[in-house]
């Protein structure tokens, strides 16, 4: 199983970092698991453009000068894609919206899309505040993302990171290290095999 993860935060050893290292940790148990990790922060990414739709369509958005080439590719070799985020206002953080915004590269003139039949997961990590409702919107949006673009969705686990006290109660980490050994034989979050 080939896996990327995707770190989505400005802190390289903050929240959700630290969950992710966990759900790397159980896809390491695997011996037939390839993991390549990256952070979008190190990568340029432009945003949408005027006319972007018509480009994609004509298969013309590499005339626009950023690293989504290079994501591509490492998109295209993996079975799975597991995001890492902190809530922004109930969604992805800025950067990897822009990221998935960029999805619709993929999108060939028939709908059809590159990305059929690999896996999505994600992974985030909120305030603590109930008010907040921690990742409920994000992981639907994931969830139609996924089925939009011929993807299989393999669930989201979220950790409330309590504001004032330490990170996590444990319980986060441990169901995030499950998560990986799961995803690393092609198991979604409740124990089917998917992929
Ligand atoms: C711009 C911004 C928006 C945020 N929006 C939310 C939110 O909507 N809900 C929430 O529970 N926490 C929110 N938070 C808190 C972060 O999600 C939380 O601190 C997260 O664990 C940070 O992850 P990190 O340490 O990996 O950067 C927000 C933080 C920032 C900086």
């Amino acid at each position: 199983m080939n896996i990327l993860t995707v770190h989505g935060s400005p802190d390289t050893e903050g929240n959700s970092a630290k969950l992710l290292t966990a759900c790397i940790n159980g896809m390491k148990k695997s011996q037939e698991v390839e993991i390549e990790s990256i952070q979008v922060y190190d990568y340029k990414i432009e945003a949408v453009w005027k006319d972007y739709f018509a480009d994609v369509m004509k298969k013309q958005t590499v005339k626009i000068k950023d690293d989504m080439p290079l994501l591509k590719n490492k998109m295209l070799k993996a079975d799975i894609i597991l995001l890492a985020s902190p809530i922004y206002w109930y969604q992805l953080s800025g950067k990897l919206k822009l990221f998935v915004d960029r999805w619709t590269d993929f999108i060939n003139p028939d709908f059809s899309t590159q990305l059929k039949g690999k896996g999505l997961a994600l992974l985030s990590t909120h305030g603590g505040s109930h008010l907040m409702n921690g990742s409920d919107y994000l992981q639907l949006a994931m969830c139609a993302t996924a089925d939009f673009l011929g993807m299989t969705w393999m669930g989201a686990v979220d950790c409330r990171a309590k504001m004032h006290a330490e990170w996590d109660d444990g319980l986060s980490v441990e169901q995030a290290k499950l998560f990986g050994e799961k995803l690393s034989r092609g198991v979604n979050l409740i124990g089917q095999k998917v992929l």
